[in-house]
């Protein structure tokens, strides 16, 4: 049996205003009052300290999207890990696909920038994960090998176990069409069982989510698999009913 505590985060990535994203942490830390499931909500930037006001006293945990790799300093437009961490975020998502895709990040950007939100004292979400294309052409375990090696060699294994990982296949993302039960658990357990060749008791420590088109009605079967720990949701985490329910999937 696993001793992992299953997370559910909630991606709001570009979406929302300050009015509708309060009222939808409300509606999400009432919902989860005397839950044990680890629930974790990434509004933007800007929307960050509303949404630490409205979760104040409630078991429902903050995060970030993304964050600079650098400290301080000229950097126009940036937003520090600290700075993030100031607003009492615990978690930090790095290297989703999106960004990948859309902001030329490369693993070795994604894996600095893990190692910053370690360095401020939380947890980043490393995003990996194959397009179509790359699993047609049989090249799932190259491109997690290069995702993930990036990371693992710039933090070191042991600092993986303060590390949440998160398999997205790109093709799965907001396509409505999520990986089945069967082939998400394959990908989890390589990973896992990557992370378990260097440090046996990191790899099952360490927990992996699965995102893309996630929602309630397929959650539960996925968080059965053995190796998948949680979600990260990105469409269906934008309502406080369909977000409730997929984290009542998870406990
Ligand atoms: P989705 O997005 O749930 O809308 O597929 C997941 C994600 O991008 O993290």
């Amino acid at each position: 049996m696993s001793t992992r505590t299953p997370l559910v985060a909630g991606n709001w990535k570009l979406n929302g205003s300050r009015e509708s994203v309060a009222s939808l942490a409300k509606a999400i830390a009432d919902g989860m009052a005397g839950k044990s499931c680890e629930v974790l909500v990434c509004p933007t930037f800007v929307h960050l300290a509303d949404v630490q006001s409205v979760l104040a006293g409630s078991s429902v945990l903050l995060g970030a999207q993304n964050c600079s790799v650098e400290q301080e300093g000229a950097y126009t437009g940036e937003v520090s890990s600290p700075m993030i961490k100031a607003f009492g975020a615990q978690y930090v998502i790095v290297g989703h696909s999106e960004r990948r895709a859309m902001y030329a990040e490369t693993s070795d950007l994604v894996a600095q920038k893990a190692q910053a939100v370690q360095q401020a004292g939380m947890q980043p979400i490393v995003c990996v994960g194959e397009t179509l294309e790359q699993r047609e052409a049989g090249q799932l375990q190259a491109v997690l090998d290069e995702q993930l090696d990036a990371v693992v060699n710039l933090l070191g294994i042991g600092s993986m176990a303060q590390c949440v990982i998160a398999y997205e296949p790109v093709w799965a993302i907001g396509t409505g069409r999520s990986a089945s039960s069967e082939q998400a658990q394959e990908v989890h357990a390589m990973i896992r069982q990557k992370l378990a060749v260097l440090d046996a008791g990191v790899a099952q420590q360490v927990r992996i989510l699965y995102g893309g088109s996630v929602k309630p009605d397929n959650a539960q079967e996925l968080f059965m698999q053995p190796d998948i720990d949680g979600g990260l949701i990105g469409g269906a985490a934008l309502k406080a009913e369909s977000f409730l329910g997929i984290c009542a999937a998870a406990v």
